[in-house]
This record gives structure tokens, sequence and C-alpha cells, in this order.
């Protein structure tokens, strides 16, 4: 007999959300889908730092769910049945599932996924959110070329490590910043950057200054205050930064992270916010673009996976905590029944 389970909020976190806020009970097995909606099978859970913000009512006013409610997300799925004209039982999506193993859902926001020569987990993150996000930032706001120096920091996230090598493919320098030896040797040796810098050795600023001499003209902050203070003195005139991420921000509740307004005036700097749901009707175009680089190896991605629904509670804080290599996914089932 087929049994369900999901992952419910067992308390509000306070701070970061730690794996103990989880708990993962038994739960209804949906019977059929809801009208014009599917049902499905999740193959594979993503992992993302908006989580930890939204269990706590901070990301783009969506309500935090109570204890009690499961949790959301997005996930890879097989359809089991489908009462929508749009999609086909045993068709795979990209959708927000919540964290279950067997979920009954609305049709709507889902995508179609083909199986291929790359994981379909992938479109969880290059091909997916992240994939677009770090598109965006680089071709379509930073707009970089083959005369720019670009850096990057949380490099070997899924964000960071697609925005430099799609910085490389276009003709830039790419020099990434990340924390520990693991991630830098994926960045330089894996993902192919020009450099990555250590931040939590000593002198890497000085490293980082030396790396990208004459100065970046562009920076990709994914982070927050404290790499942006860093870097953006080293930043050529007219440089380019791209905000991104503020993962160091997300769960404190101190000050907001400040802006050098004065030097940006200095520098004419050119500052771009960047909310990926801009984007999101252009993904078939970042997914064409990518594709061909993925087979080539131009473009190389890294997955972070932990096994079965119940290991996510802990995937997640580890997640969170940045102790992941990759992009960090959970793997629910496999894709053939
Ligand atoms: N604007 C948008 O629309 C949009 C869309 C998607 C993602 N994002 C943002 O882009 C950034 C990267 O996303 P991702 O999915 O690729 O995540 P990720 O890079 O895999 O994970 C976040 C990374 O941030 C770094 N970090 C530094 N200080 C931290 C701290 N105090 N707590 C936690 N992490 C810390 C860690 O890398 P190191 O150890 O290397 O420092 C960690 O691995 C995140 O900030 C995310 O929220 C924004």
């Amino acid at each position: 007999m087929i049994t369900n389970r999901h992952v419910v909020l067992k308390k509000p976190p306070s701070g970061m959300p730690r794996a103990a806020d989880f708990e993962v009970l038994p739960c209804p097995m949906p019977a059929a889908p809801p009208p014009d909606g599917l049902l499905v099978r999740v193959i594979a859970l993503s992992m993302d730092p908006y989580l930890g913000g939204r269990l706590r009512g901070r990301h783009m006013g969506e309500p935090a769910p109570a204890p009690g409610e499961q949790l959301p997300g997005f996930a890879v799925a097989e359809i089991l049945e489908s009462d929508s004209e749009k999609f086909k039982t045993g068709e795979f999506i990209v959708t927000e599932t919540g964290w279950t193993r067997y979920a009954a859902i609305p049709a709507t926001g889902a995508r179609t996924v083909a199986q291929g020569s790359i994981p379909i987990s992938a479109h969880l993150g290059v091909l997916g959110m992240p994939g677009l996000t770090a598109w965006a930032g680089v071709t379509q706001l930073a707009k970089v070329g083959p005369d720019d120096i670009f850096v990057v920091d949380a490099a070997a996230g899924a964000v960071g490590g697609t925005a430099g090598q799609i910085a490389k493919n276009l003709g830039a320098r790419a020099i990434g910043i990340a924390g520990g030896g693991a991630k830098n040797t994926l960045v330089t040796t894996s993902y192919g950057f020009d450099a990555c810098i250590d931040y939590r050795a000593d002198g890497w600023q000085q490293k980082l200054k030396t790396a990208t001499a004459p100065g970046p003209t562009v920076h990709f902050e994914n982070v927050g205050e404290t790499v942006l203070q860093t870097v953006f003195p080293m930043l050529q005139t007219y440089g380019r930064v791209v905000l991104c991420g503020l993962a160091e921000h997300y769960h404190s509740d101190g000050n907001p992270p400040l802006l050098p307004v004065g030097p940006i005036v200095g520098k004419r700097a050119a500052i771009y916010g960047l909310v990926v749901y801009d984007f999101y009707d252009r993904l078939h175009e970042w997914v064409t673009l990518a594709t061909p680089w993925i087979e080539s190896k131009k473009l190389v991605f890294h997955e972070d996976a932990s096994d079965g629904l119940d290991s996510a509670p802990a995937q997640f804080e580890r997640m969170l905590r940045g102790q992941h290599l990759g992009k960090a996914i959970v793997r629910v089932a496999s894709e053939k029944p």
C-alpha cells in the first residue's frame, strides 16, 4: 500500500530555522487531483535560502505557515493523474508541491520539464529559478561583456556558480568569493573561474584586490553588507552592482544592511535590484542557452543531495548554514516508480 508523509512546522522559528523546528508525519494519500489540477509524486525538493525568510513571514509578503501546517516549497514531480487539459499523466513538472511525497495540487504555475541527458533535478537549480536568477543578473541587468572583471560571492552556490560561468562564457574575467577550501576548489577547478577567494582566510581583502586588479567592473552580491562594503571601494568608475541576495541578513533581527551612498556617487556606480519573478516568462531563453553549454561542459553544476523526505529538515538546516556544496536538494523518490 502506498503511504504518504509530509513535513510540518512544529514551532515558529526564532532566528535561523533549525531541523528541530520541523516534524515529519504520516498524512493522507490524496485520492485524486482537484478539479483542473494534478495528482503528483514528488521526485526532488528544492532547498532555497528564501524559504528561511518565508517561514518567518519575511518573503515578498507571503504569509508564514502556522505550526502544524505543511512546509511550502518547489519540487520536480511526476504527474500520476491529470484533470488539466494542459498536462498529461506521466509528464514531469516543476511546481510548488510543498514538502510531501504525494500532492493533489492546482495546475496553475506548473511547467513541464523533459527527461534527457541532464538530470531532471537540474530544473530546480541551474535550469530553474537559481539559474534564471544568474542569467537575469549577468545578461539583462549588468549586461556583462568581454571587457568586464566580474566578481560574485556565494560563488559555489547555484546562483553564484552559474553567474560566474555565464560571465566567463561571455568573455569576462570571473572571480569568486566563497567560504572554505572545498567551495573554493569547486569554483576554480570545476566551474572554471579565474580565481576564488576564501573570505574566511586572513588577508582575503588584499587577495581579492590583487585577483581583480585594476578593479571589478561588475559585482554580483548574494550575501550582504560584509562583502559589499569590501568590494565596493575596489569597484572601477561606472561599475555595476547587482543586488541579488542578502543571505547573511535573512535570520538576523539587527539593523538592515546599509549601502555606501557617498561612494556610489563618487564611483558613478549603477545599482540594480534583482527579483527573478520579473524574468519567469523568459525562462525558455535561459534553458535554450544553458542546455548546450551543460552538454558541452561550458556550464557545470554540482548538486548536494540528501536522500528521503525524512532527511529534509536536516538538509534545510545545512543549506541555511551554508554547509552545502552547490545546489541543495532532497531526493524524495526515484524517477522510475
Ligand atoms: N533576487 C532574487 O530573485 C533571488 C533569486 C534566487 C536566489 N537569490 C539569492 O541568491 C543568493 C544565492 O542563492 P543560492 O540558492 O545559490 O544559495 P547558496 O549560494 O547555495 O547559499 C547561500 C550561501 O550564502 C553564503 N553565506 C554567507 N554568509 C552567510 C550566512 N550568514 N548565512 C547563510 N549563508 C551565508 C554561503 O556561502 P559561502 O559559505 O560561500 O559564504 C551560503 O552557501 C541567496 O542570497 C538567495 O536568497 C535571490
